[in-house]
């Protein structure tokens, strides 16, 4: 959509890009408490983290910023080849998350195009993320970019 920008994250947009993640967490705690970490405070554990990821050349994180306001963000990850995953060198979404009042109007489509040409810059043969079962409105959206269906991860409780 032509008013969002997506543009590098920076120190500035930490506590309202760690926002977006305690709600990112919240949500997967919500799809099954057993399976997602449930810290408390997660927002400044994510403050800390992203603000150690900010330099590295291999990682992306990239806002969404509508007029003044952050309205979404991805974390990306250039990954090595992994034997124990069976899976070459690829880049990892990890994270993407819009805030709710923006949803419905492009703005995941906008950061994953984005996400996307970085990806393709890195010289990464593909994207490859992990999404939860539940959470059918992001697999319509990755399915709609481009992304197939792979592994199933399955859980037991002991
Ligand atoms: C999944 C998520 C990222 C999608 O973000 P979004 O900005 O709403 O996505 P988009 O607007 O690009 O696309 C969503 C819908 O809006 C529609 N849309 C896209 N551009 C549009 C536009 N300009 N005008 C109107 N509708 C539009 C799309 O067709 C799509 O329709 P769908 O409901 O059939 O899929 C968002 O819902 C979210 O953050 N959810 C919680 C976090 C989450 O689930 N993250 C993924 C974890 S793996």
């Amino acid at each position: 959509v032509s008013d969002v920008v997506v543009r590098p994250m920076q120190t500035d947009d930490l506590e309202a890009v760690s926002a977006l993640a305690g709600k990112l967490l919240r949500l997967h705690v919500g799809f099954d408490a057993l399976r997602y970490l449930n810290p408390t405070e997660p927002e400044k554990g994510y403050a800390r983290f992203f603000g150690s990821e900010l330099q590295k050349a291999e990682v992306s994180l990239r806002v969404a910023v509508r007029g003044e306001s952050i309205v979404g963000y991805t974390y990306a990850r250039a990954e090595p080849r992994d034997w124990n995953a069976l899976r070459d060198a690829c880049v990892w979404l990890h994270d993407i998350y819009v805030d709710e009042g923006a949803r419905g109007a492009g703005v995941a489509t906008a950061l994953l195009g984005d996400l996307r040409a970085w990806s393709k810059a890195q010289g990464a043969p593909r994207v490859m993320l992990q999404t939860a079962v539940q959470n059918t409105a992001a697999q319509r959206l990755f399915a709609r970019e481009g992304f197939r269906s792979t592994m199933l991860e399955m859980t037991m409780e002991l």
